[in-house]
């Protein structure tokens, strides 16, 4: 899988991407991210400007159409790609099921929104989805961007080495998952629950699924319907 994501602020995301999991999956060569400037494909040598005023006098700046067109031209002549995503909090609301799906996918751009919005000819002839990671509003898309990889990336086959782990993560099934343990057993009086201990294998695995139904009545009702 490759991800290309645009930005005016791709240090933003840079951290993101350089640790852990998803370090991991680019270095066995599971994923390609590549960070772009968005200021690298504006006309404007000198000043290297990528935004403008608003026609009809509102306030702020608004990101240009040109330097988008010919950063995602410019992408598109090397390869071909299933999405031309942007990062709004107008987009349909990122979970589970639509990072299951992402992960499928061969080639995705991630355009960063922008506090003040972007020409809206680019949402509506260039961008092909647009995702929401909340009913919230964020300065900018960036790190929207770094959360769409992260939970993509993760679910790409390899890049956990124990791959039930992705399968058996809260919401997978819909269900939160059980709480985990580790030693010591006995932390000043504060025990393990016995069944982990017990080496039983289908025991532990029935007081998981029903800790994860507790879990889950009791937390996030919602998910059960
Ligand atoms: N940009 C600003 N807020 C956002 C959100 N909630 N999701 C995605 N992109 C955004």
């Amino acid at each position: 899988m490759r991800i290309d994501i645009i930005s005016v602020i791709p240090e933003l995301i840079e951290s993101n991407i350089s640790h852990s999991i998803l370090k991991r999956a680019q270095n066995k060569g599971l994923v390609e991210i590549v960070l772009h400037n968005l200021r690298d494909y504006s006309t404007d040598k000198k000043h290297r400007r990528v935004d403008d005023y608003p026609f009809g006098g509102e306030a702020g700046m608004v990101i240009q159409i040109e330097p988008v067109d010919r950063a995602i031209s410019h992408l598109k002549s090397q390869r071909d790609y299933d999405e031309v995503i942007y990062t709004s909090p107008d987009g349909e609301v990122l979970d589970q099921n639509m990072a299951n799906s992402l992960s499928l996918l061969q080639n995705i751009i991630i355009l960063c929104g922008h506090y003040k919005g972007i020409d809206h000819r680019i949402r509506e002839h260039l961008v092909t989805k647009e995702i929401s990671i909340g009913d919230y509003v964020l300065t900018g898309g960036e790190l929207a961007a770094a959360v769409i990889a992260d939970t993509v990336v993760r679910l790409i086959p390899g890049a956990i080495s124990d791959e039930q782990s992705a399968l058996s993560d809260s919401f997978q099934d819909n269900l939160l998952s059980a709480p985990v343990y580790t030693r010591p057993a006995d932390y000043n009086g504060w025990k393990v629950p016995e069944v982990l201990l017990s080496g039983h294998e289908a025991n532990i695995a029935a007081w998981r699924l029903e800790q994860s139904l507790e879990r889950t009545k009791r937390l996030r009702p919602d998910l059960l319907k």
